[in-house]
């Protein structure tokens, strides 16, 4: 384990390659009882570069209408998938928390795609860090303080690794800058996939 700052830790390769074909083929699934959805800015409508799903009881959905956790897919209908127990396992492992989480927001990555920079604040409580999955092509992911005009740092995260932000980085600015085509073999098509973990109400 990386402590990168108070509350940022850095565990490399936590998933081996196996566990992240097993992870990858058990989204697939997944992905298929819950397609990939393009959301939209508040506001100003404008298309995101990822494609989003999500599985566990809640999901984050972007519209017109705003940011939001919701039960259900904002295209089928349907309540979200459940969370595979390899993440809920890695949860346990490795977020330091007691309470389990509600739910996993799915962003796919092309190598156009990135993420600015943000804070994750629509979750009712913040007591609960946020756990990050890397797989597939590598990203350099930037974070910064709780103001988006603090220093920030960019870091590549490579498939397998995990990301816990909790404590004095829960609220910490983070986003991807780029998408480092070709860097990993695990997805066909090629791309990122990242699973936040949360704890949403
Ligand atoms: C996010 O902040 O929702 C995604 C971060 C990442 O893709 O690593
Ligand atoms: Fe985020």
């Amino acid at each position: 384990m990386l402590l990168l700052k108070p509350g940022l830790r850095l565990y490399k390769t936590a998933l081996d390659r196996a566990a992240q074909e097993a992870l990858r083929d058990e989204l697939r699934g997944l992905l298929r009882e819950a397609p990939l959805f393009r959301p939209a800015m508040p506001r100003s409508g404008k298309p995101f570069s990822v494609r989003m799903s999500n599985c566990g009881p809640f999901g984050w959905v972007s519209d017109l209408s705003g940011y939001r956790y919701q039960a259900r897919h904002p295209e089928t209908g349907r309540p979200w998938p459940a969370m595979p127990g390899s993440l809920l396992a890695l949860w346990r492992a490795l977020a330091e928390c007691d309470l389990a989480p509600d739910a996993c927001l799915i962003n796919f990555y092309d190598e156009q795609s990135r993420m600015g920079p943000h804070q994750d604040r629509d979750e009712a409580d913040f007591s609960a860090p946020i756990l990050s999955v890397s797989l597939g092509d590598s990203c350099l992911f930037r974070h910064g303080g709780d103001s988006r005009r603090d220093p920030s740092a960019s870091l590549r995260l490579d498939s397998g690794d995990v990301l816990v932000f909790g404590g004095p980085a829960r609220l910490m600015f983070h986003g991807v800058d780029r998408i480092l085509p070709k860097s990993s073999t695990l997805l066909d098509p090629p791309g990122r996939i990242n699973l936040t973990l949360r704890r949403a109400k």
